[in-house]
């Protein structure tokens, strides 16, 4: 039950910034933030998510980091370590290593998807084919079974060879050089997507009100994905803390990390879009939205293998790097609590994922976990809106785990960690001490009525509080 003797440490807070940010910025940020937002119709969308962002997700992030540094454990054992043995708050450590389980069991199928991608633009599969021919380049591999299988046993195998190389070498040298790579290589995409005719209609798409396309699912699916995109609510942040030393800065760490997931995501949107609209291609066109609009794009730009390959490589990479965090809560859970080897435990539960992803690889077919799948779930979330097994695990785990796991720890550290502790541990080695006080009633009181009043929404419960306090 106890921790390993000596705890590893980073070299350098930059190096915790650096595969924190590798962490946060992954397919959450070039593959699903701009595919939701073309679903839920841009403007308010990307707002409320934008204040989730800073409301939600920046004073949790800075709770998870605290959690972590302070107790120096992984999630469950933080947890107990802060208040008391077998203490019921440990259950959302353990939920934080379930949803681990739960989100990179799919996450590696996009993965997957973003390795046949990279090898589809190496081997020039885009040069010479029209707009059309490339987008349905999409829906083959969506409904390949066996492909699908085969990339994400693949990204699985990479993720666990990387995890077992522990937590210095593995995490921070990949981050180091790749995550400045993506970022320079969606800059490059914006600089021509600003030239497309398609630009203008983009902007105003993704920044101005469309308040009439905005659903209660919607905002839930926002605030779900502000825990994703910066990996919140699980215990990501605590594990990667507890490498952290006693003195970094928490607050401008936060910040920091938020800052860049942020501009990432929006840039994402302002690549994309521009490209959707420029070609008359249908905003909403759901998971595929990157995979088909990036290689529209590059295959009419001189040396589209070239430009393709690297985009998907780095996107492959910004996936790794989420991965490996979420790899690493289940991992350093088995080490810390259960006494067990860093490559024992790595190569169980990377294999568990990698079997539970299983059924996700085949969502796309027409079979079980596929069509019948959708077919079933009808009876929940009404006709035509059925989730396969890939799109329920994605909904359950980051619109519901996440957003109750983050609750969790905000009323944690809100409401029972020690007054002092908090606040000696906030405002070591920190200029923003001042900002204390606004932190602890974020958590206290923003953050739960906040997370609770969305839940209620988006069950249908809401609508009836307000009529019947006369507001509705
Ligand atoms: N933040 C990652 C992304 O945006 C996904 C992730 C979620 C990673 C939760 C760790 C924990 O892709």
């Amino acid at each position: 039950m106890s921790a390993t003797p000596e705890r590893a440490h980073w070299k350098s807070r930059f190096g915790f910034i650096l595969a924190a940010a590798g962490s946060a910025v992954g397919l959450g940020n070039i593959w699903k933030f701009p595919y939701i937002t073309g679903e839920n119709g841009g403007g308010w969308f990307v707002l409320i998510y934008l204040a989730c962002i800073l409301l939600v997700g920046l004073p949790i992030m800075m709770a998870e980091i605290f959690i972590g540094r302070t107790a120096q454990k992984s999630p469950v054992g933080a947890f107990r370590d802060l208040s008391t043995p077998k203490s019921p708050w440990m259950l959302v450590g353990w939920l934080g290593v379930a949803a681990g389980f739960v989100i990179l069991s799919y996450y590696s199928v996009v993965a997957g998807w973003a390795m046949h991608y990279t090898y589809l633009s190496a081997t020039d599969a885009f040069a010479g084919k029209s707009p059309e021919q490339i987008s349905s380049i999409f829906g083959e591999l969506y409904t390949n079974t066996s492909l699908n299988l085969f990339w994400h046993g693949m990204f699985m195998l990479v993720t666990i060879g990387v995890v077992i190389g522990g937590v210095q070498q593995g995490v921070e040298r990949c981050s180091k050089i790749l995550m400045p790579a993506l970022f320079l290589m969606m800059l490059i995409l914006f600089g021509r997507a600003m030239t497309t005719d398609g630009f203008g209609q983009a902007f105003d798409f993704i920044f101005r009100g469309h308040a009439e396309k905005l659903t209660a699912a919607g905002v839930l699916e926002a605030l779900g994905h502000a825990f994703f995109t910066l990996s919140l609510g699980m215990g990501a942040m605590i594990t990667y803390g507890s490498y952290l030393q006693k003195d970094d800065d928490v607050v401008s760490t936060s910040v920091t990390i938020s800052v860049l997931d942020t501009l990432i995501a929006l840039l994402a949107c302002m690549v994309l879009f521009p490209i959707t609209f420029s070609h008359g291609m249908e905003p909403a066109a759901g998971p595929g939205l990157v995979f088909k609009n990036i290689p529209v794009a590059l295959s009419q730009m001189p040396g589209t293998t070239f430009w393709a390959t690297i985009f998907f490589a780095l996107i492959v990479f910004a996936a790794l790097t989420s991965a490996i965090s979420l790899l690493e809560v289940a991992v350093s859970y088995f080490i810390d609590e259960k006494g067990w080897s860093r490559s024992k435990s790595t190569v169980v539960c990377g294999l568990a994922i990698a079997l539970l992803g299983i059924p996700s690889a085949m969502s796309g077919g027409t079979g079980i976990f596929g069509e019948q799948f959708a077919k079933a779930t009808e009876v929940i979330f009404g006709e035509g809106n059925g989730k396969n097994w890939f799109d329920l695990f994605d909904y359950l785990a980051s619109n519901w785990m996440l957003p109750l796991g983050g609750l969790g720890i905000a009323m944690f550290v809100a409401w029972r960690v020690g007054p002092e502790a908090r606040e000696r541990g906030f405002k070591a080695g920190s200029k923003f001490g001042s900002l204390y006080w606004g932190w602890v009633a974020l958590l206290r009181f923003l953050v739960p009525i906040g997370v609770v009043a969305v839940f209620l929404n988006a069950i249908g419960v809401m609508p009836r509080i307000l009529q019947v306090i006369g507001l509705g």
